[in-house]
């Protein structure tokens, strides 16, 4: 944890810190199965309007090395244009940059290696108001004793940004186009939007 701790608080902008987490090797699991570290997106050359932050990458991202990019991150598009959100000028993060093998939930001691790129990109592009998808990116924020349905709904402060907390897009998927994560999560996403700076 030191070590990449180390060398993401030393790179100088974002350019230097995707280069130093390319190569990153700190999980020995995830770098022997994954294809690609994902380091995430940032509007080019100002500062994001919201910070949308994932869990891991799944395959397909993991395949094009982009965020968000496969089925959760089309829903997540849709529900973005639905809440009047618009992806370009928001940064999209995940907790974890490697995919875990089979699309299993990151470790407390993978997320806890990797929590040094995630730390230094908030740092760096200073996004006022983030939004955390899913358990695994609201412990993250807010601690490991989070509930989703009690800290969604509303902004809470961390570090003086607004972090809200909401569903993982994945969960609507599950639960399908009529269950209660995919409405509470474009619920929320309008809430974001109302409440944008
Ligand atoms: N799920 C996530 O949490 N992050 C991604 O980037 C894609 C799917």
């Amino acid at each position: 944890a030191d070590g990449v701790a180390g060398v993401a608080a030393a790179a100088p902008d974002w350019d230097a810190l995707a280069a130093a987490a390319r190569p990153c090797v700190a999980c020995p699991e995830l770098a022997a199965t994954r294809q690609q570290v994902v380091v995430g997106e940032a509007p080019a050359g100002h500062r994001p309007r919201f910070a949308l932050v994932g869990e891991a990458p799944g395959a397909t991202e993991d395949q094009t090395g982009r965020p968000f990019v496969g089925r959760s991150g089309q829903l997540l598009d849709q529900l973005l244009a639905e809440a009047g959100l618009d992806r370009a000028q928001a940064a999209v993060l995940n907790v974890v940059k490697c995919r875990p093998p089979g699309n299993r939930t990151p470790r407390a001691p993978e997320v806890a290696r990797c929590s040094g790129w995630l730390r230094r990109q908030l740092e760096l592009l200073d996004p006022p108001v983030v939004v955390a998808l899913g358990l695994s990116a609201a412990k993250w924020f807010l601690g490991p004793r989070t509930v989703l349905a009690t800290a969604r709904g509303r902004a809470h402060d961390v570090d003086g940004r607004a972090v809200w907390a909401t569903y993982h897009p994945s969960a609507a998927i599950r639960f399908g186009p009529a269950g209660a994560p995919r409405a509470g999560l474009l619920a929320d996403l309008t809430a974001v939007a109302a409440a944008l700076p």
